[in-house]
């Protein structure tokens, strides 16, 4: 009898730490411009913080040490954002300003940050090959800059799907979440085989499949754990029509290699925040700011106020 996929819960969760994570940014947003016209999308805010703070929140929270962005033209803001500022430092420790300097606190998280710039906008699979050398021989984590998971981005995720990696001996494991059938088109679907819990094998994954060509409504959702063979199937994977890399098809090569490619699905509370189109942006931006423990309740008051008067102006909607 073939082993379990997932044994027992909780021991394939033991918490196992991978220390390296490459985070792409090197897209250039289109779907968002004009906002991204000079300022990459993972700058823009939502409620008090950028999007890739919290990616990169969680990842610290998640064991991660080190941290390579993949970056491209107009992405300098990002570095700027996690370095050290001595002069808005002086100037706020000049003017007594704790609860500001509070707000840059998160310059102390315990990781070391690397950038190297993909060179052509070649796909998401040339982006993370740019990682080779960063990885080196371990297991390392691909955590997309435009997706935030769980509200406060204090997801768990990645640290699950540390421990599955290790506990089931994995060469990928892959986050994954329920999408409506007819979304399929903008995500890498899943095919799973035997699923138990939240854990499944993956034996076929296909990037933006029509509804009617998709094997599941089981979307990948911006979270990877890789060993390093991915490498090598990045290189095998032929350009697409747009003449882009996708990972989705290096990781097919894994499944067609008969390689452990395993399936976990975000627990409920683990929504994936999705920044890379308007109306998502907007959503996100709502939920994240009513959730704000300083200023939600005036912000819900506010917003109480406009849908009461939009509605007085247009009964009918
Ligand atoms: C990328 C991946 C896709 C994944 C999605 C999640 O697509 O290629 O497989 O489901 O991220 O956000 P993109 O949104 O960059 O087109």
């Amino acid at each position: 009898m073939a082993p379990p996929i997932c044994p027992q819960q909780p021991p394939c969760y033991v918490r196992k730490v991978i220390k390296s994570a490459i985070v792409p940014v090197a897209g250039y947003g289109t779907r968002l411009l004009p906002a991204t016209k000079s300022q990459p999308k993972e700058m823009l805010p939502v409620a008090r913080k950028p999007i890739v703070q919290y990616v990169v929140e969680e990842l610290v929270a998640n064991h991660v040490e080190q941290i390579l962005f993949i970056t491209g033209r107009s992405k300098g803001s990002i570095e700027n954002h996690f370095d050290h500022d001595p002069e808005l430092m002086r100037l706020l420790n000049a003017g007594n300003k704790q609860d500001l300097l509070d707000e840059l606190k998160f310059e102390e998280l315990q990781a070391h940050f690397f950038y190297t710039r993909q060179r052509f906008q070649k796909g998401l699979g040339d982006a993370v090959l740019c990682g080779e050398n960063f990885a080196g021989e371990e297991p390392f984590v691909v955590a997309l800059g435009d997706s935030i998971l769980g509200l406060h981005g204090d997801s768990g995720t990645v640290a699950r799907m540390a421990g599955l990696f290790e506990s089931r001996h994995a060469s990928c494991v892959i986050a994954v979440e329920e999408v409506p059938r007819e979304e399929t088109v903008h995500y890498g679907i899943v095919q799973v085989a035997g699923a138990e819990g939240d854990c499944a094998r993956v034996v076929n994954v296909i990037e933006k499949p029509r509804p009617e060509q998709a094997p599941s409504n089981l979307a990948i959702a911006g979270r990877y754990v890789f060993s390093p063979l991915i490498f090598d199937m990045i290189r095998r994977v032929e350009p697409d029509p747009r003449g882009e890399i996708q990972l989705t098809d290096a990781i097919r090569l894994l499944c067609e290699e008969g390689r452990r490619v395993l399936a976990l699905k975000l627990a409920p509370a683990e929504k994936r925040y999705d920044i890379g189109n308007f109306p998502s942006y907007f959503e996100t931006f709502v939920e994240f700011a009513l959730a704000d423990p300083l200023y939600g309740e005036r912000f819900r008051e506010a917003l109480e106020r406009l849908l009461a008067k939009e509605s007085a102006a247009h009964p009918a909607r």
